[in-house]
């Protein structure tokens, strides 16, 4: 069987780890570089029982030092890079815009410049690039970069790209220097521009996890503006199925947008949240073991309605069509499933959350929401 050798950037955090997990269970012909940096976002515990040393090897550090990727290129057969590093979180870009444009925007050019040192065989008869055969660079992009919809419409993806908060206007970037290698130097490139997943593993500073979080501490659920926000809500496993399946199907220099064509006000996920944690409480008991306040208080009495984030997004919807018809692939968990999965997994977890929610974390938390 012929292996192929993946470099998979930011795999130690929340859909990277699922990625690993995925194609680990799923594909006997891969090989795997995991290359993380350990920010507050990535944990090595999620994918240490992954990293075998032979078919998974982990190598902790940064995607923008030229060096270490160099020496990645040098010592593995890298045929294909799927790029998840980044800073992802909306909130702390407006805080600290600069670590964003450069992970997001200058780590992606330095991947795909190693890439190019090491993939390209010689020229063709127009002076373009010619390249090792096989090889794939892909980026892992979000719906942000449509910008915002009102309250109709779909994204696809020809949609004018209109990013409005420095992590989207960092991620845009990142997706047109992408672009430029791929007509420039013909960089065997795609994109995947996928909505709001949620799952295992998913930081507990972002909406669904950090709202299960704090019902078990029973502890004020902040709801920005009122609430009335949509987000298109993707089990992070389909997320993961679409990402491969473009890896392995899709066009060079295409884009792919990927969506769950599920969309929810802020305030409803949260509602749902509630009354499933109650009533998986309720029916099964032994999960009352975990929360850290009265059953009592697992209720509405938690929402609190904060200061909006500034230049809210007000609405995402994707029209995945695309990737239907070309790739054959849909989003096969339904919400409710898949919220269900969710919720047992922190139920199950608690042990990972503390992990990840030690140390920086808790000290950054405790600093963005003291003064809301
Ligand atoms: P995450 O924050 O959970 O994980 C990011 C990972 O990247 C972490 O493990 C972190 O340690 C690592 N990292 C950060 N900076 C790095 C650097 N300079 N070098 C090496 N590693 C670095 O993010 P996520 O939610 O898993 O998102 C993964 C990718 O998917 C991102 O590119 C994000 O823009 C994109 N995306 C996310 C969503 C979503 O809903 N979470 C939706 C669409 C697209
Ligand atoms: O759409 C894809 C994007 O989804 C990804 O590109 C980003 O990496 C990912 O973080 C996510 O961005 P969002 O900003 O949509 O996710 P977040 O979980 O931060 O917020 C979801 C919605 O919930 C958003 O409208 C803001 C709101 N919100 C969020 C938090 C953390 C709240 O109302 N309260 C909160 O405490």
């Amino acid at each position: 069987m012929l292996k192929r050798t993946y470099l998979v950037t930011g795999g130690a955090g929340f859909i990277g780890a699922n990625y690993v997990k995925y194609l680990l269970s799923q594909f006997d012909d891969v090989n795997l570089i995991i290359l993380d940096a350990l920010t507050y976002a990535g944990n090595y515990g999620t994918i240490a029982g992954d990293v075998d040393g032979q078919r998974c090897q982990f190598v902790k550090g940064d995607i923008c030092d030229k060096d270490l990727v160099t020496s990645l290129f040098e010592k593995y057969p890298i045929d294909v890079v799927v790029n998840f590093a980044a800073e992802s979180h909306v909130d702390r870009s407006i805080v600290n815009p600069r670590l964003f444009l450069e992970t997001n925007i200058l780590g992606t050019q330095n991947l795909m410049d190693v890439a190019r040192q090491f993939w390209v065989t010689g020229k063709d008869d127009n002076g373009y690039p010619t390249w090792k055969k096989g090889v794939r660079y892909h980026q892992v992009s979000t719906d942000e970069v449509y910008g915002s919809l009102g309250a109709t419409g779909f994204f696809t993806e020809t949609t004018a790209l209109d990013p409005r908060s420095p992590y989207s206007a960092s991620k845009t970037s990142a997706d047109l220097i992408v672009r430029a290698y791929s007509e420039t130097y013909k960089l065997p490139a795609t994109i995947t521009r996928c909505s709001n997943n949620y799952g295992p593993y998913h930081f507990p500073e972002k909406l669904i996890p950090l709202i299960i979080k704090n019902i078990l501490e029973g502890k004020p659920l902040p709801v920005y503006g009122d609430g009335s926000n949509v987000r298109d809500w993707l089990y992070v496993e389909d997320h993961c199925k679409a990402i491969e399946a473009v890896v392995r199907k899709g066009k060079p220099g295409e884009v792919y947008n990927v969506g769950g064509h599920n969309e929810k006000q802020n305030i409803e996920i949260v509602r749902l949240t509630i009354a499933t944690i109650r009533r998986l409480m309720e029916e099964e008991p032994a999960y009352r073991a975990v929360l850290k306040t009265d059953l009592s208080n697992v209720s509405e009495g938690l929402i609190t309605y904060v200061q909006d984030r500034l230049g809210h997004d007000k609405r995402y919807a994707i029209d995945p069509t695309k990737m239907k018809e070309e790739l054959g692939w849909y989003p096969e968990t339904a919400f409710e499933a898949g919220i269900v999965k969710t919720i047992r997994w922190y139920l199950e977890n608690q042990s990972w959350v503390d992990e990840v929610t030690s140390g920086e974390y808790q000290n950054y938390y405790e600093r963005m929401y003291s003064n809301r």
